[in-house]
């Protein structure tokens, strides 16, 4: 365990927003995390979890802990004829797992191919693209709380996964470190390519293998969206709005093309993306945060953007896509 005072968060968010936390520290192992919260070593209220920190947005420093946990490991833990049961440590980058599975012939995840974050991370907002979400291939997730350090295990129906939704954004949303995830994988192919041209530009590449499907989803991803490593961002900064039926079709009536996807109780999902860039903010900016060109369903850090500045923008949005669509639009990042 290493404890820091007065650290730099800018190197653990993605939106590489510049501020300080209390006091940061690392943890490598669940045995690391439970003497931490037994011993107390430094105050632990509040207390943030931060894995790949791409989910997140500082609006001021953080008057508290920040625990980064780093457990690694990634490892066949059960099999049958046709199942693995892999169990990766909440430190691993997600896209190292996903090319492991993929370089083990494991199939599940490989759409999930180059979203940033860990492991860690991969439940609590039920990562999701081109019509797979990680709840699909989740048998367990394992942790401990933070209040006790007590070590819990649920099932993926305890997870109460839903779209960008899980327990852990609600009921225990603060109160848990997840330490690993164990996926449920399938060794025979088994592919999901109905997403949009996906299985075109996967065929463009040779036959349909999880390796052409792999480096397909990294093609796309790379020449849609931008690399936080070069230009701050952390994603899709909203959720896609779901709508009544009876909202979307006055919506339908006046613009006939909007895209839409069919959601839970006859209900509609509508990319924020599109209303956005219909509400005239595509590639647009306020002062240092701007939207991004070729996705504008994210903002990004134009180089030096305070918190704020990345909220003013986002604010402005949902109030021009409000009063244009009748919408309104929830933010899947997480701010602080
Ligand atoms: N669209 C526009 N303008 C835009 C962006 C999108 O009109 O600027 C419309 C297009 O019609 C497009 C449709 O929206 O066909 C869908 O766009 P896209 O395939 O890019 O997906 P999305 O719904 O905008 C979601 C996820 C992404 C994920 C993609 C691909 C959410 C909030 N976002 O975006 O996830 O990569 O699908 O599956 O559900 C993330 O969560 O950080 C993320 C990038």
């Amino acid at each position: 365990m290493q404890i820091y005072e007065d650290y730099s968060l800018k190197e653990y968010n993605t939106f590489g927003i510049d501020v300080r936390c209390k006091h940061f520290i690392t943890c490598t192992s669940q045995t690391d995390l439970q003497k931490l919260i037994t011993e107390k070593p430094v105050p632990l209220h509040p207390t943030l979890i931060i894995g790949g920190g791409s989910n997140l947005l500082f609006t001021k420093p953080y008057e508290g802990t920040v625990i980064h946990p780093v457990i690694s490991g990634i490892a066949v833990v059960n099999e049958t004829k046709d199942q693995v049961f892999v169990e990766a440590g909440a430190g691993i980058v997600w896209d190292d797992l996903v090319g492991w599975c993929v370089d083990h012939d494991y199939y599940g995840i490989e759409n999930l191919s180059l979203i940033p974050g860990h492991v860690g991370a991969s439940p609590v907002q039920n990562i999701g693209a081109y019509g797979t979400e990680v709840k699909d291939c989740i048998h367990e997730v394992k942790g401990i709380f933070l209040e006790s350090g007590e070590f819990f295990s649920m099932t993926r129906e305890e997870c109460q996964f839903g779209y960008r939704q899980s327990i852990f954004k609600k009921a225990l949303k603060g109160k848990t470190i997840i330490t690993s995830v164990v996926f449920k994988l399938d060794k025979q192919p088994v592919y999901n390519l109905t997403y949009g041209h996906l299985k075109e530009q996967v065929e463009k590449l040779g036959s349909v293998t999880l390796q052409n499907i792999r480096k397909a989803i990294i093609d796309v991803r790379e020449a849609k969206l931008p690399d936080h490593t070069v230009i701050g961002n952390a994603g899709s900064f909203f959720k896609n709005p779901v709508i009544s039926a009876t909202l979307f079709n006055k919506l339908q009536t006046l613009n006939p093309q909007v895209p839409h996807y069919p959601a839970d109780e006859g209900q509609v999902k509508v990319p924020a993306g599109w209303l956005i860039e219909k509400s005239g903010w595509k590639g647009k900016s306020l002062g240092k945060a701007g939207v991004h060109a070729d996705q504008a369903l994210v903002l990004i850090n134009k180089g030096g953007a305070s918190g704020r500045d990345i909220i003013s923008l986002a604010e402005t949005i949902e109030r021009d896509v409000f009063n244009q669509f009748n919408i309104h639009l929830e933010r899947e990042v997480n701010v602080i």
